[in-house]
Parts: structure tokens; sequence; C-alpha cells
């Protein structure tokens, strides 16, 4: 039987990649997997009062299905967390909590979207929003991230590329994959935009408390003509991404979202709730000790500088320097490839290092390119980039 063309145009290459991998491993092969933004893969562990939080979730929750739009305890412990972090006003009813960030992103696009209508994204992105995108029959219109200026947005291509069909501007802030952080100035003129053109900004704010030596700007601060709806999640600086909990609120003064968030209400009853003891114990996480955050962000420093330092090195490989999140973006000379995927996959078979090819996260704006991740401990990134370099040293003397 044939499965339907939506699903056979789902192309996740965070995961896909990993086909390969687990083959070359079934074969005895030892692979050092640099694949994915998963911290409790190496040594970033949930903190033990979260744990005991689940533990108790099971003993006092009635362990029965929970309210749609998320717990009320938890929507108001976001809304107390939102203040303290951002100085944000809301309420629980403008919060909608879900199965991560990425059911936020379907149940979104799924919302937002009319067949052919458009919705800018970073290029390179996250590849979740394309796909959700590409999914319901929209088009993801793709603005670039600027490598020479540290990554930042290029402000006037998200102008020159909004028609009469763009139904939203999606923000990835700190960004996943390549480590920026927008400064102020940026989010303001993209607010700025967004309420000029009268449509609404979605910000990704999943790392926001992964930030090296910079000063954050969250979305939600901007003036409250911009309409919007940040994301926010547990998978990250919460350490849970196992659990499964994300959120989001929405600020929107002129009422356009109204019917935006009837919509994802609908769809939210449609797949009943999330996960109920997990959303206890996600409760529990923002309300207790949050100094594990300085120790995280530390050795996130401390690898992403490593990184920087050592790739940079390379021949045919050049970086620029992450300010947050748990990733960075390289760019390859492709001496010797026909694209990244290639690079990536003859990197995997004769050193048995896996990254992601950049063009994964977007096809205009991520060719030449690959993502590493900054979670694993010093050695073991020294062993990858150490295997990478031989591997570029053999292949450009060949
Ligand atoms: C920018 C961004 N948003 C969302 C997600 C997915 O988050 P969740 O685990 O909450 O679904 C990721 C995961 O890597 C991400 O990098």
């Amino acid at each position: 039987m044939r499965a339907s063309g939506r699903a056979m145009g789902v192309e996740y290459a965070i995961r896909e990649i990993v086909a390969p991998a687990d083959e070359l491993e079934r074969q005895g092969k030892r692979i050092i997997r640099m694949n994915i933004g998963d911290p409790n893969k190496w040594d970033f562990e949930t903190p033990e009062y979260f744990k005991a939080a689940l533990r108790e979730a099971v003993d006092k929750v009635d362990n029965g299905y929970g309210d749609s739009q998320g717990s009320l305890e938890l929507r108001q412990a976001i809304v107390d967390r939102e203040r303290e972090k951002h100085g944000v006003k809301i309420t629980a009813e403008k919060v909608f909590v879900t199965s991560g960030v990425s059911e936020a992103a379907n149940i979104l696009m799924g919302t937002f979207l009319e067949p052919g209508d458009e919705m800018l994204v970073p290029g390179p992105g996250y590849p979740s929003y394309t796909q959700y995108i590409r999914y319901f029959e929209g088009v993801p219109v793709p603005y670039r991230q600027m490598e020479e200026e540290d990554w930042q947005p290029d402000i006037d291509m998200i102008r020159k590329r909004i028609t009469k069909r763009t139904k939203g501007i999606i923000v990835i802030n700190p960004n996943n994959p390549t480590g920026a952080v927008y400064p102020e100035r940026s989010i303001r003129e993209i607010g700025n935009i967004a309420a000029e053109y009268g449509i609404p900004l979605i910000s990704d704010e999943v790392y926001d408390k992964i930030t090296f030596d910079t000063n954050y700007f969250s979305a939600s601060r901007l003036p409250s003509d911009v309409s919007r709806i940040i994301l926010n999640g547990f998978s990250k600086v919460n350490l849970m991404p196992g659990w499964r909990v994300g959120y989001g609120y929405y600020m929107d003064e002129s009422g356009m979202l109204d019917e935006i968030f009837d919509g994802m209400m609908r769809q939210l009853r449609m797949r009943i709730c999330s996960n109920v003891p997990c959303q206890w114990a996600a409760k529990a996480s923002l309300q207790g000790p949050q100094d594990y955050i300085v120790e995280m962000n530390r050795k996130l420093k401390e690898r992403a500088s490593f990184t920087y330092d050592r790739l940079n090195e390379i021949p045919g490989i050049s970086v620029e320097r992450a300010k947050g999140s748990m990733f960075m973006f390289p760019k390859v000379e492709l001496t010797g490839w026909d694209n990244d995927k290639d690079f990536v996959l003859d990197l995997l078979k004769t050193e048995g290092v896996l990254f992601v090819n950049g063009s994964g996260f977007c096809s205009e704006f991520g060719q030449s390119h690959f993502r590493t991740i900054t979670l694993p401990p010093l050695p073991v990134l020294e062993e990858a980039y150490g295997k990478l370099e031989t591997f570029m040293k053999k292949r450009r003397s060949e």
C-alpha cells in the first residue's frame, strides 16, 4: 500500500543520518555520534530533585487524563518563571503545554497554514519547522543567517521575502544549528517588521538560559504592538528531553491571534493532553534551585570554545564562535565531494564520526556546512575532531 505523499515527503536530517551509522555499528565499527542535541546522552544529568518529583507524581496524581491546555499548576509556574527570567507579564490562560516544542510546532503550523501559505524560517534553522510547514502543504521561505556577521539574521531579506501569503516569521534564538544569540537590535527590527506587516512572530526560545557571556533578549520583551507566540520547553535547559514537555504562550493585544488560539486549542483537545506526571515534574523543575544551569553553561562554554579553536586548526574547515545553545555550524571546503551529505557520509564510513549535513538545515543557506554538538566532554571532542583532521588531510592530499 502506498503511504501518503505528505508522509513520504518528511525528511528530518538529524535522525535520518542515523540509519547508515547503525548499519556500520552492526558491522562492528565504533561510531562517535555527534548528531543529536541530547544533553542526557553525555555528562549532563537530570537533577535529582526533578527525578524525585516524577516518582512522587505517580503516587500523588490520579494517573488519569489531564487538562488539554496543560495543568493549571504548571502553567502558573511557567508564568512565574517567565516573569523572573524575562520580566514578562502573562497569565496562565495564555499558556499552553505540549509534548515538547515539537508538538507545539506541529500544532501551530497546522493552525496557521492553508496550502500555499508561506512561513519565514531562519536558514539554516532547526528542520522541524520546515518539515511541518511542508507537511501542511505550506511553503517554508528561508531568510539568511549571515555567517560573516556572527550568524545574525538578514533583516533586509526578511522584509524582501514577505508576500501576501506570509503567515508568520519564525525566529530561533539562541539558534540551532549556528549557536548564534541575536542582539536586542535584531529582535527589535524583526518585531518592527512583524508589526508593520501585521503578521505574528513565533519565537523558539528553548535555549534561552544557555548563553555564554552575552545578554539575552527574549521576544517576549518586545512592545505590545508585536503579536507573538513564544515557544519553550524542558528538553534542554531542564535536562528532561525524554519526558516530552514543552510550552508556548501568546502575547497579542490586537486580537489577531484569537482565532489561531481557538484553532490550536481544538487540536490540543483532539490529542487529549500532554503527559500528566511529567508535567508535575516539569513544574517542580521550575520552582526548585536553578544553580545546576551555571555548571551546565560552564561546561558548554568550555566545549564550544574548544570546538572553535580545534576546528579552525583543521585545513578546509572554519567555524564561527557560538554564543549559546549546544551547536556549531562549521563550513567545509568541498574538495572531492559532490555536496555536504557526501562529505558527512564519507567521514562516517572512513572515521566513524557522525555529524549532520548542513543542507539538512536549509537547502538554500545550509550547503557546504555540517552541524556539530558541543555536548561531549573534551576527550570525546578531541577524538572526534582529531579523526576529522586526519580525514581532511588525507582527502586533500589525494
Ligand atoms: C530550536 C529547537 N526547537 C525545538 C526542539 C525540540 O524540542 P522538544 O524536545 O521540546 O520537542 C529542538 C531540539 O533540538 C530545537 O533545537
